[in-house]
């Protein structure tokens, strides 16, 4: 962790719980509007921040005293609203070092982003937002450290399938105070599960595809007492996987063929939804209709770059796309290929993030002064040998290895441009994984040059464990695979190492599930490669 006052547990409990009924106490709110007089808590989908910079970060809520309204507007209506925040250097809120005024904005679903400046490089601040006579829940946010720093604590997570199970995992990791945590994608999920077995039903009960059905899926998810925790207590960045908007999807190219035109209106809708509810840079991430920039760089000082990078809005349609002999059920999307059936997955042409992220990520890459380089990823980079009904060595074409030459760029450029430490983290196949990442995986003496580390699911159901077994052989570079819990990754980091946590709950059908270590891997400064601990 940076040199920060981490609150104990207890103070942390006992901020995010606080009511908000109570009268606005603060002298600093006293030359604001006096506010609406509400009927509903209008701070009941919580609080969140986000997106640090060394003197600031983003402060978000959104506005909803009738959450579960019908129409999706949470019970808002009429123009933007002014809402005030105030920021402190302690958790009770008693120093409180600057406030004013932050707008929910109708157009985006009455949601409040406000890009804070002006505060202190390296540590922790608390917030709150207050209308009337409502407060909200007081909310941990940091600023980035200056070079120097030392010691940072992080989690990341994937895959929260609200039908599956209770976010207990959120809850466990937020208790762990951690400085900030990592979304790597699937957030949600847009579907509705009719076949496997489910404890909570999904809003709506099918698939999203309009932003009024996409606003209350994130709703839903957002009244998850243990994620409305994990925000208010813990600042966050954010990436996306293809459930924010359909499953393996890729650019404009949905997995069901539909028109692209109309894709990229659903696209747009699910965009909206994310920028709404994430606590994402109010500027730089604002959608423009189906397009909105989300990949972005963080400098922890020099201790740790993290490059944020989006494997979906610009990646290549994936390879043999819509070919119905293909499809394996799956229409279009990810499904297995052998590279002599399918040519076009050997096309240098074809990119998993497209021309433009590559040439940002490779001289963020080159030029990076941090002792560790963090590429946080949502989906498998390292490439994993499959066998496809027929014994055929095959790929999924979902993941890096429907993009071989895309990846092969990549660690041609690592190996060239040696950034200290590269470690890539990822989401998406809701298993554990450690792997050594190379120019040529098919080579014995090809040299590891980076690491990946791959967390399981919050709550999704994990690959089949003893086929996926089976792989291994084929993948000498694989050092670790389990399928088999629900879980997140707590990294502890140094300059002199990594050290990874994998972090399983016992039963995501019991809401007091209990939290414990499945296995841990250390990467030591200057040897690439993740280690058994
Ligand atoms: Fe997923």
């Amino acid at each position: 962790m940076v040199d920060y006052a981490v609150p104990s547990r207890r103070a942390l409990l006992k901020s995010a719980a606080l009511s908000t009924a109570g009268l606005v106490a603060s002298p600093a709110l006293g030359k604001l509007p006096a506010g609406p007089s509400w009927s509903g808590d209008p701070f009941s989908l919580g609080v969140a921040a986000g997106a640090p910079s060394l003197d600031g970060f983003v402060l978000w809520t959104r506005l909803a005293p009738d959450p579960l309204a019908a129409g999706s507007a949470g019970g808002m209506h009429g123009p933007s609203q002014p809402i005030a925040y105030e920021i402190a250097t302690d958790d009770s809120m008693h120093h409180i070092v600057q406030h004013g005024a932050a707008l929910a904005e109708a157009e985006f679903g009455y949601s409040v982003h406000k890009q804070v400046h002006g505060l202190r490089p390296g540590r922790p601040y608390w917030y709150r937002f207050t209308s009337g006579r409502a407060q909200s829940t007081i909310g941990r946010a940091m600023t980035l450290p200056e070079h120097g720093a030392d010691k940072l604590r992080f989690a990341f997570f994937s895959c929260s399938h609200y039908e599956y199970g209770y976010f207990s995992p959120y809850r466990h990791a937020a208790e762990e105070n951690p400085d900030f945590g990592i979304f790597l994608g699937d957030y949600i999920y847009e579907y509705a599960d009719k076949r496997r077995p489910t404890v909570r039903t999904h809003s709506g009960g099918k698939e999203c595809v309009t932003l009024a059905e996409y606003r209350a899926r994130y709703t839903q998810y957002r009244l998850d007492p243990n994620l409305r925790f994990l925000h208010a207590t813990t600042p966050s960045l954010a990436t996306w996987d293809d459930h924010e908007v359909q499953n393996d999807y890729a650019d404009k190219w949905g997995e069901d063929f539909q028109d692209p035109k109309a894709f990229l209106e659903r696209r747009a809708a699910a965009y909206q939804t994310f920028y709404e509810f994430m606590p994402v840079k109010p500027v730089f991430s604002r959608p423009h209709g189906p397009n909105m920039r989300l990949y972005d760089r963080y400098d922890f000082g020099d201790l740790m770059r993290v490059d944020m990078i989006d494997g979906r809005q610009y990646r290549s349609r994936e390879a043999c796309y819509g070919d119905p002999a293909k499809k394996e059920g799956h229409g279009g999307g990810g499904h297995q290929e052998t590279p002599a059936a399918c040519l076009e997955l050997l096309d240098a042409s074809r990119s998993m993030i497209g021309l433009a992220q590559e040439k940002w990520l490779f001289e963020g890459l080159a030029t990076s002064k941090a002792k560790w380089n963090l590429i946080a990823n949502d989906v498998l980079m390292a490439r994993l040998h499959q066998k496809n009904p027929a014994g055929e060595d095959a790929f999924w074409t979902d993941d890096w290895d429907g993009y071989p030459a895309s990846r092969t760029r990549l660690m041609l450029h690592i190996a060239a441009s040696k950034p200290s430490n590269p470690v890539v983290i990822t989401g998406d196949i809701h298993s554990f994984w450690a792997n050594d990442l190379k120019v040529d995986f098919d080579d014995p003496k090809s040299p590891t040059i980076a690491s990946e580390l791959v967390g399981t699911s919050i709550t999704s159901y994990g690959p089949p464990y003893e086929l996926f077994n089976t792989f291994l052989p084929n993948n000498p570079h694989v050092k670790f695979f389990d399928s088999r819990k629900r879980g997140y990754v707590m990294v502890d980091l140094t300059r002199e190492r990594l050290s990874a946590r994998y972090q399983v709950v016992s039963d995501i059908t019991d809401p007091n599930a209990s939290l414990s270590t499945l296995a841990s891997f250390v990467v030591e400064d200057g040897k690439p490669g993740p280690v058994a601990a």
